[in-house]
């Protein structure tokens, strides 16, 4: 059977969180009314196609747009479920066992280190994304993703490490900021490369993970974790790495838990992981887009079926299926165009 998120009601206290962190709570507000089922965008017309673009890239206009719309999230209070302190508890809830899955209340729920990674992340975004454009009125607003497999991209966006901007996060390693590259298999030791070795390094890094390591379904989307399993089966090759490493990478050394990209529980308070993960959503498209016969989703009605709850931008509590997110057209997303020079960086 799929895994499927309770009622918000059975949510409770994250019994994984790392010693050192001083939470209580990660559960949403609640919800007077029982969640409605997804439905997609009705059509193009009354939902126009938002275009994610490359942070590095980004002009003037979209930064201060971002900027504005980050900032409007970041001034709602808490217990409304749309605001950046409501949406950062969103992953901590998913990942330090604040839910058990519905009929399981002896397990903890874990979207990490499964084939729930891609789908449930895709889910989280698309609803933080719709929030934002409905908070500056723009139903075009698109989030950025951070472009860290192309060499443009490879260190932190600038938007992000100004710090009078909302997109700023204190809680980073210092020593990572422009015009440092990140190491894509980073793993806390800092490499001793040239940056054009890192680049090189880097690409043959996604080589492995997307191409050699990926060629089929069951391996790029991780082991399968059904209703019962014990959580953490097995991830896929891109959320072992660059995933975990680009996490490791940004978050700060000096705090007791890596704090904030650097654990499940603090991840989201970092504007910056957005970004990351919707490279990472790109990558699950790029993916089907190298090799359309063969790199296909899965069929398992157990991970079609396996369901999440989300507030939406009105906010009402939302049940979605993995189903219900294949499709970026259906959900009226796509990402900015941009070259992957790694397809041609075989190792
Ligand atoms: Cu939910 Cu990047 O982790």
């Amino acid at each position: 059977d799929p895994v499927a998120t309770p009622d918000i009601s059975s949510c409770g206290p994250p019994d994984q969180l790392p010693p050192s962190a001083n939470v209580l709570t990660c559960c949403p507000p609640p919800s007077s009314a029982s969640p409605v089922d997804f439905a997609p965008p009705a059509d193009a017309s009354s939902s126009p196609l938002r275009t994610r673009p490359a942070a590095h890239s980004a002009g003037a206009d979209y930064v201060a747009k971002f900027n504005r719309a980050i900032a409007a999230m970041k001034a709602l209070p808490a217990d409304d479920p749309r605001s950046f302190a409501a949406q950062a508890s969103v992953h901590c809830a998913y990942c330090d066992g604040s839910y058990s899955p519905d009929g399981f209340p002896g397990l903890d729920l874990q979207v990490h280190n499964s084939w729930l990674f891609m789908p449930f992340h895709r889910c989280y975004l698309y609803f933080f994304e719709r929030i934002l454009g409905s908070l500056i009125g723009d139903p075009t607003f698109a989030i950025p993703f951070w472009n860290w497999d192309a060499p443009d991209g490879m260190s932190m966006p600038a938007m992000y490490t100004d710090q009078s901007s909302p997109l700023f996060d204190p809680r980073r390693n210092g020593r990572h900021v422009p015009p440092k590259l990140i190491d894509l298999d980073y793993n806390g030791r800092e490499p001793r490369f040239t940056d054009n070795q890192q680049v090189d390094h880097n690409l043959r890094v996604m080589y492995r993970q997307m191409i050699s390591l990926s060629p089929t379904p069951s391996l790029f989307f991780g082991s399968p974790y059904r209703a019962g399993d014990d959580p953490n089966q097995g991830p896929g090759p891109v959320e072992n790495i660059p995933h975990g490493p680009v996490h490791i990478w940004c978050g700060d050394p000096e705090q007791p838990a890596g704090e904030d990209m650097g654990n499940f529980y603090s991840a989201g308070r970092d504007p910056l992981f957005y970004a990351h993960h919707a490279n990472i959503d790109r990558m699950w498209a790029v993916w089907k887009g190298l090799d359309p016969r063969r790199h296909t989703d899965l069929t398992d009605p157990d991970w079609l079926d396996a369901s999440f709850l989300f507030y939406d931008e009105d906010p009402k509590l939302v049940r979605i299926r993995v189903r219900d997110v294949l499709d970026m057209d259906r959900l009226r997303y796509r990402y900015q165009d941009v070259p992957t020079p790694w397809t041609s960086a075989r190792p």
